[in-house]
């Protein structure tokens, strides 16, 4: 019979009565161990070799174990110090006994809290009392067990208690083992002939005709192969392009602007007074650069004026100080409403007719305090919709329209407000892993105060929906740090199927 010669490498190297793992023959072969699975799959198929497979569990210790190997567990190092001092009989100190064991930082912690666990003595203000006849200790015992290899024995409970301490590591590992087969054995008596392999084709061997006399390697498709990590778009980039993809097909257009903007785009055309708590209550990040001095002086004067005096017969202002200085004032932008409103001005400047859709999908910036559904940058899918007359319901619509492409139909609306829209609303939709209605997105009706400035004659309906947030619903992440920033979860954005 004629084999590839791994094969035949593989068959000799085998044995019918002992059972041996491809690592081992890996090693015998000096061969790379991928080759070696590969061809006793190719064996097997054949009838030549059995190949059997079991998951082990490799334990090891991490370097914290291992210190602790060397130096004592925390606790029993305070324990011993403690017995020395006679503190099984009188309680001492803890600070004594800390100086004394040696004790430092995160250690004292550790050792008083597993001292009390594993009952090896009482803390009672601010001192220590041991039990004299507390015993072995299954824990530092395990320690030296796992570190010579002999874990054979330990319980399993020991064993959790110390990975969940951080001192050890288990993984799992596929182990397969291979024994000839009876055809393996009368094969090998017959005689087998190793034939050279070739595994890939060369333009030499096309050209010197050679092709048509190698043998070529077969291939196991079958057979586990590396997983190989390359690059790929993160979701969250995937889940913006689809959004805009939705809001293109619903007709609307895309805008874009700078991120580091004027506060007069971000807050004073929003009709928020300067010296209104609405204007930190976005809690911005203002930047240290020479005022924007692009600004449209026309349109500066009619936002001012809008905020002294107020808009229509019954406008009143807020009669409180306006100042051109902090209009130019650079901040990051704590939303993208500000590209609607410089989008907007376009009516003005006679830029646009109604009526007009637009949309952007962007980073905002915010001084937040970090937390599961919190991060000091996001993206919001801003929009706006200008036509002659708008309601309440065009508004549901659109966002009922808009979610249903991602499967959301369940949407809650709760009554909002916001100082530059009239009604104003928040969206809520319910998280699929917990059930918790989370905020998706804050939306209204633009006032006068806000339109009328902009030089725009109907209604303007507008939101800010957060990206993330409906990454969550779409995916049921309960942590927006798992995709975001650097405690992202890398295997999950690896394998995180992309919803289409
Ligand atoms: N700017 C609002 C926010 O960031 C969203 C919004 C935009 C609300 C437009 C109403 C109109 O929450």
């Amino acid at each position: 019979m004629r084999l590839p010669d791994t094969q035949v490498a593989l068959l000799e190297a085998a044995s019918a009565t002992e059972t041996k793992t491809v690592a081992q023959l890996a090693d015998e072969l000096g061969e790379d161990p991928a080759a070696v699975t590969r061809a006793a799959f190719e064996l097997k198929e054949e009838g030549l070799l059995d190949v059997e497979e079991h998951v082990a569990e490799e334990v090891a210790l991490t370097e914290e174990g291992d210190r602790y190997r060397d130096e004592g567990l925390p606790e029993r190092r305070l324990y011993e110090a403690a017995l020395e001092v006679g503190a099984d009989e009188r309680p001492a100190p803890i600070g004594r006994l800390v100086g004394a064991a040696d004790l430092d930082g995160e250690a004292v912690d550790i050792a008083l809290t597993n001292l009390a666990r594993k009952g090896l003595g009482e803390i009672d203000d601010g001192a220590v009392l041991v039990d004299p006849d507390a015993g072995d200790d299954p824990e530092a015992e395990a320690l030296s067990a796992v570190a010579e290899g002999s874990t054979g024995y330990l319980d399993s409970g020991v064993l959790d208690r110390l990975e969940s301490r951080g001192l050890l590591e288990r993984t799992e590992t596929t182990v397969r083992s291979v024994t000839l087969s009876d055809d393996g054995v009368t094969v090998l008596m017959e005689g087998v002939e190793a034939a050279e392999t070739v595994g890939q084709v060369t333009p030499e061997l096309l050209t010197s005709g050679e092709w048509a006399d190698v043998e070529f390697a077969d291939y196991n498709v079958e057979a586990d192969a590396g997983t190989v990590a390359g690059g790929r778009e993160h979701i969250l980039r995937r889940t913006a392009n689809r959004v805009k993809d939705v809001l293109v097909g619903m007709g609307f257009r895309e805008m874009e602007g700078p991120h580091a903007d004027a506060e007069f785009w971000i807050n004073d055309c929003l009709f928020m007074p300067q010296d209104h708590p609405a204007r930190t209550h976005w809690d911005q990040f203002g930047l240290e650069v020479p005022p924007m001095e692009s600004v449209p002086e026309d349109l500066l004067e009619r936002v001012e004026d809008a905020h002294r005096n107020g808009v229509g017969e019954d406008g009143d202002g807020y009669h409180s100080p306006w100042t051109p200085e902090v209009a130019k004032q650079v901040d990051l932008r704590g939303h993208t409403t500000s590209l609607s409103m410089r989008h907007l001005s376009g009516f003005a400047a006679g830029e646009l007719e109604p009526p007009q859709r637009y949309f952007s999908v962007e980073k905002v910036y915010r001084n937040d305090t970090l937390d599961p559904t919190h991060l000091l940058e996001f993206f919001q899918i801003e929009g706006w919709v200008m036509a002659e007359e708008l309601s309440v319901r065009d508004l549901m619509g659109t966002f009922t329209e808009f979610y249903e492409q991602f499967g959301i139909t369940d949407l809650e609306f709760k009554p909002h407000y916001n100082p530059y829209t009239e009604p104003s609303f928040e969206l809520f939709g319910e998280h699929p892993e917990t059930g918790e209605l989370i905020e998706i997105g804050n939306s209204g009706i633009f006032r006068e105060e806000v339109l009328s400035p902009l030089g725009v004659d109907g209604d303007v309906m507008a939101w800010g929906l957060a990206l993330e947030r409906l990454l969550m619903l779409m995916y049921g992440f309960e942590d927006i740090r798992d995709v975001h920033g650097t405690l992202c979860d890398l295997e999950l954005l690896r394998n995180v199927e992309v919803v289409h």
